[in-house]
């Protein structure tokens, strides 16, 4: 229904930043979603680089928060759909797919933060916790 109810939005002319979708939890297979590099496989292994935290170890399909907590990182977090901010994490180095849509506003897109539950690794990164 969801994807219907986008569609029809688009069909109708509405701008897609205009277009809000609930999604509990992760999404299930994030490379079946808008805007993921189509040669790109969701299960790559990569590498992220936590500045005062070491390296862990992540895949491209899984969002960097899930990764994160893996490996035994607190990320403060509370809706894990990029609706709250809170699990802003800043991108020092490296490709990350955000999925469309998920509320990133546009100083923390500047200062190069992510939502940590709606972002994806791409390759190896460096990030850092906190703000
Ligand atoms: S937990 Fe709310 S935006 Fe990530």
């Amino acid at each position: 229904m969801g994807e219907h109810c986008e569609r029809e939005l688009e069909r109708l002319g509405a701008p897609a930043h205009r277009i809000r979708r609930e999604i509990f939890g992760s999404a299930v297979d994030v490379a079946r979603l808008p805007g993921w590099p189509a040669a790109l496989p969701a299960d790559r292994e990569v590498e992220i680089e936590v500045v005062g935290h070491g390296t862990v170890a992540a895949r491209t399909g899984e969002p960097l928060l899930v990764s994160l907590e893996r490996a035994g990182l607190v990320v403060p977090s509370i809706c894990r759909t990029g609706a709250c901010a809170e699990c802003r994490v800043r991108v020092e180095a490296g490709p990350v797919h955000v999925l469309a849509g998920r509320g990133l506003r546009e100083a923390d897109q500047a200062m190069g933060y992510v939502h940590s539950c709606t972002s994806y690794p791409l390759g190896d990164l460096r990030i850092r916790l906190g703000r």
